[in-house]
């Protein structure tokens, strides 16, 4: 049987490892064969992606796609049913920060975030969920922050945000429990990605890599169907490392 997994912001980061990741699990257990639907803004990303993960055994379709497009997204999640005739796990996985003294934050800065992190994260959730309810089975995947639950102070519009999708993530579960639909919130502190541009050498040390959050990420898809992790929190070992 195939698995139709839809990864956001695969093109790089966590998105990258995580469609990695499960692509490497590509036949290796009782009934996972992963069609990994990659959605990004950056078709150059996705391509070599797309035969990595071809070369590990998974099948995949590429969309170059900003998820605060609505109605790009809901044509995506159309022609996947479509094709596939399910859906089986969605990663929310796209996301932005704009960081800064709070007093140098822009409107610009406000717009951009939210409708990325809330509006982009919502409005797919909303669309893929009741293919799931309908097939009575399904795993979403939110890939908030420590950020969702503890203050950072040059955070003030990403905190804003995934504050925002832990609300939507604790509304999903009420509405995924009835329809044998696992919520995942994956919460992640510094991991060295490109979200974090240039990073001095003694703080790179200290970060986590993507490969520590999708590991575990995909193992929490592989356990049997009985079982749900409802979340996944990480931090570098010595803790954070901003304020
Ligand atoms: N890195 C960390 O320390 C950290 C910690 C906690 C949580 N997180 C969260 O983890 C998620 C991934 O972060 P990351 O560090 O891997 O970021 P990243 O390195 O910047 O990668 C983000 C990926 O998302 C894509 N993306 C961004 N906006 C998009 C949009 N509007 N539509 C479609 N794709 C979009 C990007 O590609 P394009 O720009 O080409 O679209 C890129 O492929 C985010 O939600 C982030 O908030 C990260």
């Amino acid at each position: 049987m195939k698995n139709i997994i839809i990864i956001t912001g695969a093109g790089k980061g966590i998105g990258r490892s995580i469609a990695l990741d499960f692509a490497k699990e590509a036949g290796k257990h009782n009934n996972f064969n992963p069609v990994l639907i990659l959605i990004s803004r950056t078709l150059s990303d996705l391509e070599p992606l797309s035969s990595e993960c071809g070369r590990l055994g998974a099948e995949t379709e590429i969309f170059q796609a900003d998820i605060a497009d609505t109605a790009k997204i809901g044509n995506i999640v159309d022609t996947t049913f479509r094709r596939y005739g399910q859906i089986d796990c969605l990663v929310n996985n796209a996301g932005v920060g704009r960081f800064g003294p709070l007093a140098e934050l822009t409107e610009d800065d406000y717009e951009y975030t939210m409708s990325v992190n809330l509006k982009g994260t919502f409005f797919l959730t909303q669309k893929v969920f009741p293919v799931m309810e309908k097939q009575h089975s399904g795993h979403i995947f939110f890939i908030t922050s420590v950020a969702a639950r503890t203050a950072f102070k040059s955070s003030a519009l990403y905190c804003m945000s995934k504050f925002g999708q832990k609300g939507l993530v604790e509304v999903m579960r009420l509405h995924a429990r009835s329809c044998n639909v696992r919520i995942t919130e994956v919460m992640p502190g510094a991991v060295f990605t490109p979200m974090w541009g240039e990073v001095p050498e003694e703080m790179k040390k200290v970060m986590m890599m993507p490969e520590d959050i999708s590991g575990p990420l995909v193992g929490a898809y592989l356990l049997p169907g009985r079982t749900t992790v409802e979340e996944l929190v990480f931090r570098p070992v010595g803790g954070d490392i901003n304020d």
